[in-house]
């Protein structure tokens, strides 16, 4: 399904399309937060992706809940946003030799992650409230919750800690 052929013809088929969209980026973040934990020296930024990556575990199970609810096949469509933003982010790591400077480098490019899921699921919220699926909404607003808790707790750990030792 693309824009080019003319599938979408309702905010309810835009309303699945984003959320095959969003399903395909939490399945491409599930893949790439386990090298993130590898690849951070800092212990507690190791422990913020950890934990992370348990939550888009829950993320994907609740967009499959949401499929559920609304009777349509849980299926991904690509979704090239996120993967320019992991391209881009295993770039500027590849790049990096000081493992404190690298730390910085992981922190920033997860908060772009956290950003865009924000963005996302920000609008589907909105549009499963338009389209009276008060139900897709809640399930959706919690994955969101995390999100922000998880960009929040990425900016304090940052500010803190992270870019101190990186400067
Ligand atoms: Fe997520
Ligand atoms: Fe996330």
């Amino acid at each position: 399904m693309g824009f080019f052929s003319k599938d979408i013809h309702s905010l309810d088929d835009l309303f699945v399309h984003t959320l095959r969209d969003i399903y395909y980026a939490e399945k491409r973040i599930l893949k790439a937060l386990p090298t993130m934990v590898e690849t951070a020296s800092s212990a507690t930024l190791r422990q913020a992706f950890q934990s992370h990556l348990g939550e888009t575990e829950g993320h994907v199970k609740r967009l499959e809940e949401v499929f559920r609810l609304l009777g349509v096949e849980a299926r991904t469509v690509k979704c090239p946003a996120i993967d320019g933003i992991i391209a881009e982010a295993e770039e500027v790591a590849s790049e990096v030799a000081d493992p404190e400077v690298l730390d910085a480098a992981l922190a920033a490019a997860a908060q772009a992650v956290e950003h865009y899921e924000i963005t996302r699921y920000g609008t589907l919220i909105a549009w499963a409230k338009r389209l009276g699926r008060n139900d897709c909404a809640t399930a959706l607003q919690r994955t969101l919750d995390e999100e922000k808790a998880a960009d929040a707790k990425l900016t304090s750990l940052a500010e803190a800690q992270v870019n101190m030792r990186a400067a």
